[in-house]
Order: structure tokens, then sequence, then C-alpha cells
């Protein structure tokens, strides 16, 4: 399929959080750093960085283990960025999203959005990882999914009530 712009990607993410993104995404600064964990073929992300006056790391480990989601590749990723031109504001980074996390040294991170692993103690990894690096929001998708739970609990536990909840995205500021 010729992709043209975000909405031409096969993935998970629906056009409702992906609009709450590109809002929260447009407020940040230049020269901001956006992180996504969980990129699968580029639809969130580049639906980001369409915007981002910065940089936005695509975070996945390409490993296609999920039956419930698109296959994913960091070649059809690679193909999509070049195809909308984004080549200058997507850096790709496979491996796992909490080690990436632990690992991160790329500057304070001004949005962040976790949509990798669903399970209770994965996202628990991912928000312990990458909390110390966020000033800004940490969104999380799924967060309002009665299908996927561990989202939710994962969120609560660490970090408390939402500033906001729109469609299945919850967003707090930190
Ligand atoms: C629900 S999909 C992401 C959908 C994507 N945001 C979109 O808009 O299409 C989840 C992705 O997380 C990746 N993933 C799952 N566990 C991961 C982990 N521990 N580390 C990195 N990526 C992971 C999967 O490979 C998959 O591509």
């Amino acid at each position: 399929m010729l992709v043209v712009d975000w909405r031409d990607i096969e993935g998970e993410t629906p056009d409702q959080d992906i609009e709450l993104l590109i809002e929260l995404v447009e407020t940040l600064p230049d020269g901001a750093i956006v992180v996504e964990l969980g990129t699968n073929r580029g639809r969130s992300g580049l639906a980001m960085a369409s915007v981002c006056k910065g940089t936005v790391y695509l975070v996945d480990n390409f490993t296609p283990d999920h039956p419930g989601w698109v296959a994913p590749s960091r070649e059809v990723l690679e193909q999509n960025i070049a195809a909308i031109g984004l080549q200058e504001r997507c850096v790709v980074v496979e491996g796992d999203s909490a080690e990436t996390g632990r690992d991160w040294q790329g500057g304070k991170v001004g949005l962040l959005f976790i949509d990798a692993a669903h399970d209770e103690g994965s996202v628990r990894a991912d928000i312990e990882a990458w909390l110390p690096h966020v000033e800004g929001y940490v969104c999380l998708h799924d967060f309002n999914n009665p299908h996927v739970p561990g989202v939710q609990a994962a969120a609560r536990a660490l970090l408390g009530e939402p500033w906001k909840v729109h469609w299945l995205t919850g967003v707090y500021c930190v």
C-alpha cells in the first residue's frame, strides 16, 4: 500500500488516541524528545513525528510473538518513515522497552507513550525504567481497555490518578 501519512499505516492505535497524542506533542517545545515504547509499523509513532519539533525515538523488540497484533517489522517501519519523509526526526531503537529505559542517556523526555507489552509486570517495568527520564507527559495506551486491566493497575499503583483519560489512553503529567 502507498503510504503518504500515518493514517495509511496498519496498526493498533485508533484515530481518537492518536489525535490526543498529536495534541500533546504539538505543545512540546523545539528540540523536544518523544519516546514511544511499542512502535510496530509506526502508526502512532509517525503521527507524533509528523508534528514533533524535535526527535521521536521508536522502540520495539520486533518479536512477532503476539497473535492479536499486526506483525512488527523493522523493515516495514523504516520504509514507512522514508515514505512519509520523516528520517530526520525519527530514531528506531531495536530492543526491550524497559532495558532501553534503564540504559537511556538521551536526555529528558517530553512525552513518553507506553504501548509495548500490556501485562501488569511489563507495564510496571516500563514505567519504573523510564519515569526518571520524563519531564512532561506519560501516556499509556489501553489504560482504559478492560481487556488488558494490567495497564491501568500498573499505572495507578505507580503514578496514582491520571490527569486525563481520553478514549483508550490515560495521561499523567510528571
Ligand atoms: C500494540 S503494538 C504497538 C502498536 C503501535 N503503537 C501502533 O500504533 O500500531 C505493541 C508493540 O510492542 C512491541 N513489544 C512488545 N513487548 C515489547 C518489549 N518488551 N520491548 C519492546 N517492544 C515490545 C511489539 O513488538 C509490538 O510491535
